[in-house]
């Protein structure tokens, strides 16, 4: 079932689920956390780290396993996922490096690419699988790098970007398109959907039309995010500009 929040303000939605992510960890100290980067999830991430100055969320016995990486792209490259995280949230909160998960972008094509998205499901699967799922939506209505297609794949993959996606990751690369990736690492959706609870955010009146989609259109693989519907236990949470096409 999905059920919907609309919030006045992008800020308004970060106070809150950073409320609730705290809580969370309270209540469950070793939680296993999903993470997604993107513009909508920064402001999250910025109440986050002040909840953990002020003493309020504890991370040091949480996991965290990020949605996708580019490939090509190493840990400490500055425009890789891993480096975006790192400044937003890893670098001002109490996890403990070995329980940040992240895919490894430097695998050559082929079989080192499977042997890694093979790991990530491992260790998944050995941290008990993903308690809170933290997900945007792309423009397209991609989840991770689950691109709108004929057939979704299940399970982590190598995923070919689509040009819209990469023109929106541009600003990663100095605005360059030539130099954004051509693919990325991802969860699949099946790895995304056995997550126990799932919060997409979306916020910006360019999201409305893709909101208005997956939640009440059909479910197809042309907007992945329409997956989200089979699930037991999603939250949306928008804030009044992506909400706008919504009764
Ligand atoms: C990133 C990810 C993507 C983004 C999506 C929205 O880890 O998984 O699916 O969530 O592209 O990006 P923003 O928030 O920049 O609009």
């Amino acid at each position: 079932m999905t059920r919907v929040r609309i919030f006045d303000t992008p800020a308004g939605l970060a106070r809150a689920l950073a409320g609730r992510i705290s809580r969370a960890l309270a209540a469950q100290p070793a939680l296993v956390l999903g993470l997604a980067t993107g513009k909508t999830p920064i402001p999250l991430y910025r109440e986050l780290a002040g909840h953990h100055v002020a003493g309020r969320a504890d991370f040091s016995r949480a996991t965290t396993f990020n949605l996708d990486e580019f490939l090509g792209l190493s840990a400490t490259d500055p425009r890789s996922y891993r480096a975006f995280m790192q400044m937003h949230l890893f670098d001002h909160v109490n996890l403990s490096p070995r329980r940040i998960h992240f895919l490894d972008g430097t695998v050559r094509p082929g079989r080192e690419v499977q042997r890694e998205c093979d790991r990530y499901e491992r260790a998944i699967e050995r941290a008990g699988g993903i308690d809170l799922q933290i997900l945007g939506l792309g423009m397209n209505g991609h989840i991770g790098f689950n691109e709108p297609a004929r057939s979704l794949v299940a399970r982590t993959h190598s995923a070919r970007l689509k040009p819209a996606t990469r023109r929106a990751n541009a600003p990663l690369f100095g605005n360059h398109l030539g130099a954004v990736p051509r693919e990325a690492l991802s969860m699949g959706m099946a790895t995304i959907l056995h997550a126990k609870r799932i919060v997409l955010l979306a916020t910006g009146s360019t999201k409305a039309r893709c909101v208005e989609r997956m939640i009440a259109g059909p479910v197809t693989p042309r907007l992945p995010a329409s997956f989200l519907q089979l699930h037991p236990n999603v939250d949306v949470w928008l804030d009044r500009a992506a909400a706008r096409n919504l009764e």
